[in-house]
């Protein structure tokens, strides 16, 4: 089957990748020349691990091409797929102009009937638009497929052969069963729906799993006053089928490009229908809270922050990826400026991403004994494993005092005091001072 996938970012590349992996034909086009041509010589523009390996398997098998040409390439296929970004407005609803003109090329490109799959995540109603909005520019028929992505950064390649399900959304019978047909190599059950429940499931659940971070975290809160170790909790809670343990792990908030973003759309979603979602309204608040945790902790260690070298270990905003859009270390890093502190970052990739935003305001080191050294605090934030391999000795050997706030619960409390470091961990008790406090 001929595929063209119009968009090489995240989702559009790793699709585009793993469809050509499963046998079909596919051209994956992108409006940027120099990225069209590094992924032509299997450089990958994003970070994820395996992604470069399967680029290169399966243009060498002939399956996998790069193109700008948008016009040659739809004229070519039946089936197109649209993965551009929906970036978020300013009022937090989802910017469209995107995959507006994406469409608007389409419509002036295509030369028989076609199957348009959309992967990108939209508003409801919105492939019901995109369907009328192609199809009044061109005199071929316009199916609409809303075909949600579910893939996780960092686990992505992994995640688009062992999904729990393919949600495939339309009301055109014969444009489900093509598409159902495309997929049947992944070999992942196939979930079949109207359009808009289709648009529904994927900010539905992005936003359950974002209240199951904010619930555990809030638990996590109490049990700092009340007693418990949110750990056990989490493991416990868990272990209830019905709830489950996934997505239970406390910690200083979720970040990324997916989960902020979708909150906020299915909020602006809701209130354009009149309806007051105030639980996803909670959830948003509690995580903006969650992600500045470690220097309210910090500040009660440190009453003033001037001059104080604080080491932030991880950047991105989760492990395995570069990404650091709506990471919890950026509001960190602009609040410990504010304060006064002075910032050293250790991240195994993504340091060089958080370098251009803060310029010369933070310090870069390429190691994590360069990152200790010398600093007054360490803050755990994201649990790549160099993180949490690190020799406890590093902490004391490296740094002016060995406090260690950990926002991703990566070590263990009874070791860290028997190493006479200071340390807290997100709802595991108070910060415990196994050492001289130095105000
Ligand atoms: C998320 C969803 O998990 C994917 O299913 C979805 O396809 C994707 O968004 C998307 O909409 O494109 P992703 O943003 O890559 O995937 O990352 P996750 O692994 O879900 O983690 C999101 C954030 O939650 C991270 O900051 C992570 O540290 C945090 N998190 C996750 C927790 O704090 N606790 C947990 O138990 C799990």
């Amino acid at each position: 089957m001929n595929i063209v996938v119009i968009g090489t970012g995240y989702v559009g590349l790793v699709t585009g990748v793993a469809l050509s992996e499963i046998g079909h034909d596919v051209c994956c086009i992108d409006i940027d020349a120099d990225k069209v041509a590094k992924l032509k010589k299997a450089i990958s523009p994003i970070y994820e691990p395996g992604i470069e390996a399967l680029i290169e398997k399966n243009i060498e098998a002939g399956r996998l091409s790069f193109s700008t040409d948008l016009k040659a390439a739809v004229a070519d296929s039946s089936v197109v797929y649209l993965a551009v970004g929906t970036p978020q407005k300013q009022d937090g609803s989802a910017n469209l102009d995107y995959i507006e003109a994406a469409a608007a090329n389409i419509a002036q490109s295509i030369v028989q009937d076609t199957i348009v799959v959309v992967k990108s995540t939209v508003p409801v109603g919105t492939n019901r638009y995109l369907k009328e909005f192609i199809q009044n520019q061109t005199p071929y028929r316009i199916s609409i497929v809303s075909n949600p992505e579910f893939l996780r950064e960092g686990v992505a390649v992994h995640d688009v052969f062992h999904g729990d399900r393919i949600v495939l959304g339309a009301d055109d019978t014969a444009a489900l069963e093509k598409l159902e047909m495309i997929n049947q190599g992944f070999q992942i059950p196939i979930f079949k729906t109207a359009l808009e429940s289709a648009e529904m499931i994927k900010y539905a659940s992005n936003a359950f799993l974002a209240t199951k971070i904010s619930f555990i975290n809030e638990i996590a809160n109490i049990c700092e006053k009340a007693g418990g170790d949110i750990r056990e909790v989490s493991a416990g809670m868990g272990m209830d089928s019905r709830i489950g343990s996934a997505f239970l792990q406390a910690g200083i908030g979720y970040g990324g490009s997916c989960f902020p973003k979708d909150t906020l759309a299915l909020n602006h979603i809701a209130k354009n229908v009149g309806y007051d979602f105030g639980l996803i309204q909670s959830v948003i608040d509690a995580n903006k809270v969650q992600q500045l945790k470690l220097v309210k902790v910090l500040k009660t260690h440190y009453s003033n922050l001037v001059g104080k070298q604080i080491a932030l270990l991880g950047v991105a905003f989760k492990p395995e990826t570069d990404d650091i859009r709506e990471a919890a270390s950026e509001v960190i890093i602009e609040e410990l400026l504010r304060c006064g502190a002075k910032v050293s970052i250790f991240d195994p990739v993504a340091s060089a991403n958080m370098k251009a935003v803060f310029g010369n305001a933070i310090h870069v080191a390429d190691t994590i004994s360069e990152v200790l050294y010398q600093a007054d605090a360490a803050l755990v934030v994201t649990e790549w494993n160099e993180i949490k391999n690190i020799q406890l000795a590093e902490f004391t050997s490296q740094m002016s005092h060995p406090v260690v706030l950990d926002g991703r619960l990566v070590f263990d409390k009874s070791e860290m005091k028997q190493a006479g470091i200071s340390y807290y961990s997100v709802g595991t008790g108070e910060l415990e001072i196994n050492e001289p406090v130095y105000i």
